[in-house]
């Protein structure tokens, strides 16, 4: 059951004028609004905006003797089938994180029995910063609170990284359960990122891959209700909110990290890791001189972690990513026959502005039977496309 009676609070952050959209949408889908303002919120849009769009006198303010009457901020906490707080900022998740109750939406956020949804929007240095991170990391691992976003991307104030609001439209699909709870109770593992395979003790051979796409996926598989265990390669990227993040380095450690996590339990495997399919045969002790005028250097194969897991005789349900520059659709179907998968994710490379490094993608999706394609669009809207999808075909798959 989707929610119907939302409670939509805003906070001050630059954001807030999305929020007007937001309200909009739900409106026109048939919900009830109600909208609580932080006072930081009230500085950047004004709360007849949200009256005229809700139907509803907003609330501003805890201490408020005429709607406190009959005691207004519990019947508020009750009335809700879910609250959505949207710009959340690193004022209001710190609050909210510490359990503080010092204005009217913080107390209703006590009060309430309603999950809690929050879509954080700041600039990507506060978002980076480290008592924002503990903050997060605290609400991550409250079970009546979900993270939506952030995304990545370009900002108000002209940085570029984490902390964009999600879109008034994929808030939207969240409150309306696209995707919520869609891999409830399910353990899934996902890899990401490159792998760096050492030629001596200052150099390596890697790869363009910069782990957006699988961090993505590793949010929206968590913001669908799955547990998740993140094995990345060496990224710069923050751990998704609430996610097992584990480090590795080469294509071995890889492997290694995969089979231990699947040993502890894994229904879901996504490889979206791009690891180096050789490895220097020998790893010199010393840095290697400017000797000679050319050199080789013997490579070997290294192990394939997806056909590895795939071929297990208690595989859980793969799906592997194929980069390709050509042919993008016969290799990545011919991947997915060879490697025993149950699906495959396509994406061409060679396209100027996706895929690799870029905060964007377009992606065809492939199963037994089916195919979609998907974008292109931001990563984080691909990787909560893709889940919804993946979701599907693991459910066709248990109930079959
Ligand atoms: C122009 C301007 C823009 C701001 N944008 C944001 C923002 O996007 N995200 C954020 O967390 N804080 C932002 N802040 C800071 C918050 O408004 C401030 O922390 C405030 O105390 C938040 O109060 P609230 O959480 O009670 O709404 C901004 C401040 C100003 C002056």
């Amino acid at each position: 059951m989707t929610a119907h009676r939302i409670l939509l609070g805003i906070t001050g952050g630059i954001a807030a004028y999305k929020s007007a959209e937001l309200v909009r949408l739900l409106k026109k889908s048939g919900r009830e609004v109600r909208v609580v303002m932080t006072r930081g919120a009230e500085a950047f849009v004004a709360p007849l905006t949200f009256q005229a769009l809700s139907g509803e006198p907003v609330r501003t303010s805890l201490l408020d003797p005429d709607a406190e009457a009959g005691m207004g901020h519990i019947e508020l906490a009750k009335w809700a089938d879910q609250i959505v707080v949207a710009p959340a900022s690193a004022d209001f998740l710190a609050r909210l994180a510490n359990g503080m109750a010092d204005d009217l939406l913080t107390t209703l956020c006590c009060a309430t029995e309603a999950p809690i949804a929050l879509a954080p929007a700041m600039n990507q240095a506060m978002w980076s910063n480290q008592r924002t991170r503990r903050n997060i990391d605290l609400l991550a691992n409250d079970p009546q609170v979900q993270l939506w976003g952030p995304d990545q991307g370009s900002q108000a104030c002209g940085d570029v990284g984490p902390g964009r609001m999600l879109e008034p439209a994929a808030l939207f699909e969240l409150i309306a359960g696209a995707n919520v709870g869609a891999l409830s109770g399910k353990r899934v593992v996902i890899t990401a990122g490159p792998t760096r395979e050492p030629i001596d003790p200052v150099r390596y051979i890697s790869n363009h891959s910069s782990g957006k796409m699988g961090y993505a996926l590793a949010q929206a598989a968590r913001n669908a209700g799955a547990s998740v265990v993140l094995i990345s390669g060496p990224v710069a990227l923050d751990a998704p909110a609430g996610v097992d993040r584990r480090f590795v380095t080469t294509a071995e450690d890889m492997l290694k990290a995969s089979g231990q996590a699947v040993d502890e339990g894994c229904d879901l495997f996504i490889a979206t890791a791009a690891v180096a399919d050789y490895r220097p045969d020998s790893i010199a002790s010393d840095k290697i001189k400017k000797t000679n005028d050319a050199m080789n250097v013997a490579m070997v194969r290294n192990p394939d972690t997806l056909a590895t897991i795939a071929a297990r005789p208690d595989a859980p349900f793969t799906v592997g990513f194929a980069a390709e520059t050509r042919d993008v659709e016969r290799y990545a179907l011919d991947k997915m026959s060879r490697k025993g998968l149950n699906m495959i994710v396509a994406n061409d490379v060679s396209v100027q502005g996706l895929g690799f490094n870029s905060d964007r993608n377009a992606v065809t999706v492939f199963w037994e039977g089916g195919r979609e394609t998907l974008g292109p669009d931001t990563k984080a809207d691909i990787a909560r496309l893709l889940i919804t999808k993946i979701a599907d075909q693991l459910t066709h798959k248990e109930t079959s």
